[in-house]
């Protein structure tokens, strides 16, 4: 029998389909260097926020998969899989009606300031300031979103259904695409920056979108804007992003991702002015999990089984030797 090794526990039903199919080692610890001899001895290994770095592939020869109980896939060295021949299989499309209501929540969060009302309203604090707020309604406010894959996309259909204008970007969609649905193309974020009332980004983080919207370009936005960052911790530079809203720069942000996490608790981040953060649980509903948990079980056993399963980060590693014997 193969051997599987979990970084967490999944749920019952997912770890059903794994007992009749494996040999299964549970390690209830992300970082695989903690257990480098049950990681030598795996086929596969299921990964729940689990870090796979070079040093860990080159010592563990057995292993033939990793499947991510996730979209992100920016905890792999998807490279160094890759060279030694193995599918990275990610969840795609499984969270994305989970992060783009997420997205939503957030949007509503820090524009109605329903985080400072709860500690208000439960404080006895009813004090109608007329007049001093900024919150305004979302119907015919432009939304630019950053990346228009399966996530981009719920959160554009979510918000053109409540009467929000879409402006779109990504540079793997056609300007038709984006049109016809009855979106606005941009070929640059940029110039989405300085006309939206709510940035929403949604793209992998990988080199090219590092540091992708930093404290030059949140300066280019309307003072009365709000960014969210339900993507990855690192696309919006994170401290920028903690001094904008402090200095009044931009009106608030919604975030529930960071650079390190979990972060430290005195990360400027979390203690910027208006601002309304989750602990990177956009996509933490019912359905979503079971469906990425379904979703990497299935992947792990197909590639264990000899066969090509699609929804994988790296597509290439079909091309390569291991793949062509
Ligand atoms: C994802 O799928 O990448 C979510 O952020 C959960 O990790």
């Amino acid at each position: 029998m193969k051997k599987i090794l979990l970084t967490s526990l999944l749920h019952k039903d997912v770890m059903d389909i794994l007992y009749e199919n494996a040999e299964v080692y549970i390690a209830n610890d992300p970082n695989p260097h903690n257990y480098m001899d049950k990681m030598k001895e795996a086929d596969g290994a299921i990964l729940l926020l689990g870090k796979v770095d070079k040093e860990i592939i080159e010592n563990c020869p057995k292993l033939k998969v990793l499947s991510n109980v996730s979209v992100g896939y920016d905890l792999v060295d998807v490279d160094t899989a890759t060279k030694h021949g193995i599918p990275v299989c990610i969840s795609i499309g499984a969270n994305a009606r989970a992060v783009a209501e997420h997205t939503l929540g957030l949007i509503l969060a820090v524009d109605r300031q329903i985080v400072t009302w709860h500690n208000e309203a439960v404080n006895g604090i009813f004090e109608y300031k007329t007049g001093t707020y900024n919150n305004f309604e979302l119907l015919n406010k432009k939304i630019g979103i950053i990346g228009l894959g399966n996530i981009g996309k719920n959160v554009a259909k979510i918000c053109k259904g409540i009467g929000m204008e879409i402006l779109g970007y990504d540079p793997y969609i056609s300007r038709e695409e984006v049109e016809k649905n009855d979106w606005v193309y941009y070929e640059n974020y940029e110039d989405i920056l300085k006309v939206a009332d709510v940035v929403s980004v949604h793209v992998p983080l990988v080199p090219e979108t590092t540091d992708m919207i930093t404290m030059k370009h949140i300066k280019t936005m309307k003072k009365s804007a709000i960014l969210i960052n339900c993507a990855r911790g690192g696309i919006v530079n994170e401290n920028d992003l903690a001094d904008a809203l402090n200095e009044g720069i931009i009106a608030g942000a919604g975030v529930d991702v960071y650079e390190n996490e979990p972060p430290n608790a005195d990360a400027k981040i979390l203690h910027a002015k208006n601002i309304v953060c989750s602990p990177h649980s956009a996509s933490i509903t019912k359905e979503a999990v079971m469906n990425m948990m379904q979703m990497c079980v299935k992947g792990c056993l197909t590639v264990l089984n000899g066969e090509k399963w699609p929804y994988v980060a790296n597509p290439e590693v079909y091309e390569g030797e291991v793949w062509k014997k």
